[in-house]
């Protein structure tokens, strides 16, 4: 029997644009990834985010059903645009008042809402100024954050700032598959110093509205890089430094990694960096989200590489390629390695002593079938999901300060690039009538949260 502590959280997770939809309802403004989404060729499907699960309609049902699941925790994310409609200026009360009809059915229920204020969703009229190009879109999130505290705070115990601003730097200007889909390497170092600047005056904007027992974090998507040879270690560090360590550092200890800026002399000289900035940054957090799906395999670059279909770029520089690995692999093609996820935690209870973790997201997308009689048997998400929950155990068990694990996701959901062709949910979601069908893994989540352990 594995058991974890008492007080351990088990949560589920998801974001505002992924299940939401109504997206044209009650003075919300447009997001990037409205934009994006209906530019043909962004999204491998061809669908987009205008109705997703249409979560919004459908809250009481989805409140019931992370009720039955016994959920002690919900992480959901707030749409900017929904709250601010042009990213700055007027608040539209009709946004706040959705996310507080909600942050009350969950406390009703006796589950804890996680609130993250930005999974990905840039005004428009803020990217149509630039974006995160922009440092005015800095002082504007710091004011949205206020907002939201002002109107949650007095019943959310725990906010996060950011989800994986790596995602939302190198895949949104780096490779431009992510809205606003812009692919320029000086440009997503630039934008990643401003999601960083934006979590540092962030997390000041929400100390001052809230109160001191508040939790306020940010969630970072960690890798975990091998070098796929003896030749690759020096490319391995790289992408360590330009994925891990560019994001913890500068959290942490209020500076970015030496590598790092030797790295990538040849892309930008750093001068967006200004006086304050890094101390604005290191404001203490009280835990870091941590979300986790499979490690990196890591090669330098040559020429078989780059003609090579099965390798990929590392994003932001050329220094580093990504390469298959052997092995069971989910819908996305992601390895699946538990082992991997302790050796991050162990990793970080090393390097951030004193800093609680929390598991924010880890999941995986398998092909579900629907049977004939309405089930869904995903036993691979299972033991995916079995093989996670023991690797986070071992991780508590040597030592790492692991305070929770959410499940991604709730409900399969808009799997961004990938539309609603991967499946991530614990329930299963029929886009032609919106019917939630629990799978398997509900059921075995229950199971788990009920044991508190495995
Ligand atoms: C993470 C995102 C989340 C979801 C999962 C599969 O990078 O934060 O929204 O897409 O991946």
């Amino acid at each position: 029997m594995v058991q974890f502590p008492a007080g351990f959280v088990w949560g589920a997770s998801t974001a505002a644009y992924q299940i939401e939809g109504a997206v044209d309802e009650d003075g919300r403004g447009r997001s990037i990834w409205d934009t994006f989404s209906h530019t043909p060729g962004a999204i491998a499907d061809g669908t987009t985010g205008d109705v997703a699960t249409d979560h919004y309609h459908r809250t009481e049902q989805d409140v019931a059903l992370m009720a039955d699941i016994g959920l002690s925790a919900y992480r959901f994310s707030i749409a900017w645009p929904r709250v601010v409609p042009n990213g700055s200026g007027a608040v539209n009360q009709a946004g706040l008042d959705f996310y507080s009809r909600l942050v009350d059915q969950l406390l009703e229920r006796s589950i804890s809402p996680i609130v993250t204020l930005y999974h990905w969703d840039l005004p428009q009229a803020l990217q149509d100024v630039g974006g995160w190009t922009n440092r005015d879109t800095i002082r504007r999130f710091a004011e949205y954050a206020a907002i939201v505290a002002g109107a949650l705070g007095d019943r959310v115990a725990t906010f996060t700032t950011l989800n994986e601003p790596w995602c939302s730097a190198f895949l949104g200007y780096g490779t431009g598959t992510h809205a606003p889909g812009i692919a320029d390497n000086a440009t997503a170092l630039l934008t990643a110093h401003h999601l960083l600047l934006a979590h540092g005056w962030g997390v000041a904007a929400l100390r001052a509205a809230l109160p001191s027992s508040a939790q306020v974090s940010i969630t970072l998507n960690l890798t975990v890089p091998r070098p796929a040879t003896p030749s690759d270690t020096d490319a391995t560090r790289h992408v360590d430094a330009i994925s891990n360590r560019m994001f913890l550092d500068p959290i942490r200890h209020g500076r970015y990694p030496a590598d790092l800026l030797v790295d990538t002399l040849h892309v930008s000289d750093w001068a967006f960096v200004r006086d304050g900035d890094l101390e604005a940054i290191a404001a203490p957090i009280d835990f870091l989200g941590v979300n986790y799906y499979m490690p990196t395999r890591i090669a330098a670059p040559s020429d078989d590489l780059a003609a090579r279909p099965d390798a990929s770029r590392w994003p932001g520089t050329d220094l580093a390629y990504e390469v298959p690995e052997p092995g069971q692999h989910t819908a996305m093609n992601w390895l699946v390695d538990p082992a991997s996820l302790t050796e991050l935690l162990l990793r970080l209870n090393r390097e951030c002593p004193g800093l609680p973790l929390v598991i924010t997201e880890n999941g995986a997308a398998f092909d579900d079938v629907v049977e004939v009689s309405g089930e869904i048997h995903d036993i691979e998400r299972i033991d995916y999901l079995r093989e996670h929950v023991g690797a986070v155990h071992a991780a508590i068990e040597e030592g790492a300060d692991v305070r929770g694990y959410i499940v991604w996701t709730l409900l399969d959901n808009f799997e961004w690039s990938f539309g609603t062709s991967k499946r991530f949910g614990l329930v299963h979601v029929d886009y032609d009538t919106l019917e939630r069908r629990p799978k398997d893994s509900a059921r075995w989540y229950h199971d788990v949260i009920a044991a508190n352990g495995l």
